[in-house]
Parts: structure tokens; C-alpha cells; sequence
């Protein structure tokens, strides 16, 4: 859609496009009348079928007496939930991959890869949190070029309420020889259908709801301070915050909670509708780096620098302007970025969530060590490019003194 900005998106800088944005020539930097006229594209309109409610498990049957691969990992597999979901495979060739593991590293994307492009699936389901999905996308997407012309199905069905992966064009992998973990995004890593069943997160201990739930928060306060923010990613993130904000304190005090499970699942997916379509910024970047060399929780290590990095954003005036919206948006007493990091602060402490990679035991002579290095990989993030504030290694550096404590 072409025409002058908004009142709200004026003043911001020019997007950066990412690289599976298509942006028909021409389409940039018309000037008029001394003001940059942009157009946008944004890929809100999900390709993924986002399927809730009451029997969902029963679209599975549509795979009756089809080759279907498994992408899950050992809980999942011991705790029976693995079977609930075989149970609606009727008559089906299945290969299970039960290993999947937080950034699943290359080499065992490759193994799983060859062994699945031998099986020849006709579908393919990912089974449990944010990992076995990344790990599913990032392996399906080297089956599907072994298989050209083959149309294979991706099936999502997430077990926690926090990486919205199901509907993502982002997949983490890590390569552990170079202590590195690197985004993949790209159109073709989003998922055929996601299927929402609160059920599979009631098993969710209080850590894994908190760590989950406040990666949804910070997935949304990026997405709406990017540079590719948009009204309508904004509608995805706002919905999602206000039914996190409320709900998420209800899903870690009592996990059979269904109603807050259930709001908290479809908050998540809209997190992951927003910054899909939007783009992250410093906090996943430097959580990233840290995670890379540090291997901490990915919602946690997020959590614990959302409070710093909101304050470091915030000098950028459309970033401030955007945390005040969103506090005013969630009902905070004032509508300011101080209060939204105060309200960060108090869900960290109910979480039990500490201030500082001290709090979290990270080695801190090992942290001294590496946090040049840290700064180097976080710089080199393609979620850097669409953070509001544009960071220098100096910045960086001294933001990750203050979060070490
Ligand atoms: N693709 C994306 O858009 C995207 C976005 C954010 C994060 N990520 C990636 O997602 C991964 C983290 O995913 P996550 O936070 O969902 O955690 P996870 O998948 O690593 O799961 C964390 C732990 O919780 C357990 N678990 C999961 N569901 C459970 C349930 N219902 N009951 C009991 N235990 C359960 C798992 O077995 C595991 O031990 C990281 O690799 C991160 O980089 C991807």
C-alpha cells in the first residue's frame, strides 16, 4: 500500500528490507514535496492455518495411510504426549526423530535431513516447544531441495506458549564448533498449519511457563519498536501483550489453568505473527550471542535483558513513543517506558527471574573473557538491522556490563 506515513510512523527512518522482502522497483525513496514517501510490503497475511478449538488433533486423520515423519524430542517422546498425537495417525507409515535439542547444531539437522529425505515423507509434524520446531523447519527446508517438485506438509503443534515458531519464517541452529547460533528466515521455513491445543502446555512446569511466556513479552515489545513496525504488525503485538500481561501470571501460579494456557497459546502465536512480519532487535541479538557461548535459556536470557535494553532504546524518541503506547495499551498507571520496565522488573522478580547474568551463575570471569567477542557475534545478527537504535560495539559492551551485575 503507497501514500504518505501515519502520524504514528512518522518521523521514523526508512525501513531496511530483509532479504525475503520483495519490493517491486522504484518503490523507495519517492520524493515528494520534500517528505520520504515509502511503500510497504508486509507479510502479515499468514500462509501458515492456524487451527484452535475444540478436536483440532482430528485434522491429522487427513494423513490416513501416509508416510509421516515425526520431529519431536525425549520428553515428549517418555511423557506420552507422542502418543496422543500417533493415536490420530491412522494406519500411517511413522519415522519418529525424538532428539531434538534447544538450536539444533547443523550436523544433526543434515543427519536428520538425509535419513527423512530416504524415508520420502508425505507430511511432516513438529512436536513440542520451540525446538523441535525450529529443528523440524531448518531439516524439512534441505529435504524439500533433495525432493524438487514434492510437496511436503509441515504440521506444527507447540507444547509451550513462547516462540510462536509455528508460524515464523525464523528457524535458530547453532554451530557449536564455532560457538556460534544464527537465525535461517525465510518464507519457506513457515509451517502449512499450526495446530493450537492448550492441552499440550498444561504439563508446562511454573520455569518453562515463566522462561516461555516472557519470551512472548519480549518477542512483542520488538516487534513494536522495529523499524519495520507496522500498524498492522502492531495489531498482532498489542493483542498479544495485553493477554500475556494478563494472563501469563495466571498459567505460572496454576498450570491447569486452561482458559490462561489457552490465551497464552494464542498470545504466543500472535507475538510470532508480529515479529515475523516486523523483525527483532538488540535483546534477541544479544540473547543470541550470549546463549551461543553461554548456552542459557533462550525466554530467560531474554527476559533479563529486556529491562536494560528498553532503557537503551528508549533515548531513540519513536522507541519511546512506541513502549509508551504499549504501556498505556496494557493498562499500566502511567503510560511511560519507565513504568513498562518497572512492570518487566515485577514479572521477572514473581517469575523468580534474576536481574543480572550474575543472578543467572554465569561464570563471570569467563563472561570478562568473551564479551568483546559476544558484542562481535550480536553485531553481526540479521535481527540487528531492524532494531530502532542502531548500536556501536562500545554501546553494546557497556549495556552487557550493566546486565553482568
Ligand atoms: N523460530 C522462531 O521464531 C523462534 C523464536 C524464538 C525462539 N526460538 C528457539 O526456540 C528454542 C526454545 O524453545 P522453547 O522456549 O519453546 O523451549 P524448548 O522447546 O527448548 O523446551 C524447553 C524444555 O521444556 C520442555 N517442554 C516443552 N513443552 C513441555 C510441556 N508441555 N510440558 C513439559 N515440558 C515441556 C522441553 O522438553 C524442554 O526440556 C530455542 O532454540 C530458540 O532459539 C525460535
Amino acid at each position: 500500500m503507497c501514500g504518505p506515513r501515519s502520524h504514528t510512523q512518522a518521523g521514523r527512518q526508512p525501513r531496511r528490507s530483509r532479504s525475503h522482502r520483495v519490493y517491486p522497483p522504484g518503490h523507495f525513496d519517492k520524493i515528494r514535496k520534500g517528505h520520504v514517501i515509502q511503500c510497504r510490503v508486509i507479510k502479515a497475511s499468514p500462509r501458515t492455518e492456524i487451527v484452535f478449538g475444540p478436536s483440532l488433533l482430528e485434522r491429522l486423520y487427513a494423513y490416513r495411510g501416509q508416510k509421516v515423519g515425526i520431529v519431536t524430542d525425549a520428553f515428549m517422546a517418555k511423557s506420552g504426549v507422542l502418543d496422543r498425537v500417533q493415536n490420530y495417525l491412522t494406519d500411517c507409515d511413522v519415522l519418529v526423530f525424538d532428539e531434538a535439542i534447544p538450536e539444533p547444531p547443523v550436523d544433526t539437522v543434515s543427519k536428520i535431513a538425509r535419513l527423512l529425505a530416504d524415508f520420502c515423507p508425505d507430511a511432516v509434524i513438529a512436536l513440542g516447544g520451540g525446538s523441535p520446531i525450529d529443528s523440524a523447519k531448518a531439516i524439512l527446508a534441505i529435504v524439500r531441495e533433495t525432493m524438487p517438485g514434492r510437496r511436503i506438509p509441515s504440521i506444527a503443534i507447540p507444547t509451550t506458549s513462547g516462540t510462536g515458531s509455528e508460524v515464523t519464517s525464523f528457524a535458530v541452529i547453532s554451530d557449536p564448533a564455532k560457538g556460534r547460533k544464527f537465525p535461517l528466515i525465510s518464507e519457506d521455513l513457515v509451517s502449512d498449519v499450526a495446530l493450537l491445543d492448550p492441552e499440550f502446555v498444561r504439563t508446562a512446569p511454573p520455569k518453562v511457563t515463566a522462561d516461555t511466556g516472557m519470551g512472548v513479552i519480549t518477542h512483542v515489545v520488538e516487534a513494536v519498536v522495529s523499524t519495520e513496525a507496522s500498524h498492522f504488525t502492531d495489531a498482532f503485538a498489542e493483542k498479544s501483550l495485553a493477554l500475556a500481561f494478563e494472563n501469563l501470571p495466571k498459567a505460572y501460579d496454576d498450570g491447569n489453568n486452561l482458559a490462561a494456557r489457552d490465551a497464552m497459546h494464542q498470545a504466543s502465536c500472535l507475538a510470532g505473527l508480529a515479529f515475523s512480519a516486523a523483525g527483532l532487535g538488540v535483546n534477541h541479538v544479544l540473547a543470541h550471542a550470549l546463549d551461543a557461548r553461554l548456552h542459557l535459556v533462550h525466554g530467560r536470557i531474554n527476559a533479563v535483558l529486556m529491562p536494560y535494553v528498553i532503557d537503551w532504546n528508549a533515548k531513540i524518541p519513536e522507541a519511546a513513543e512506541g513502549y509508551a503506547r504499549i504501556a498505556q495499551r496494557v493498562g499500566l498507571d502511567t503510560p511511560s517506558t519507565r513504568a513498562g520496565i518497572r512492570a518487566i522488573e515485577a514479572f521477572n522478580t514473581h517469575f523468580a527471574i534474576p536481574s543480572t547474568l550474575r543472578g543467572l551463575g554465569v561464570d563471570m570471569e569467563e563472561f570478562g573473557r568473551i564479551r568483546s567477542e559476544i558484542v562481535a557475534t550480536a553485531l553481526a545478527d540479521a535481527c540487528t538491522a531492524s532494531n530502532p537504535r542502531k548500536p556501536s560495539q562500545p554501546e553494546l559492551e557497556s549495556l552487557l556490563t550493566r546486565v553482568g551485575g
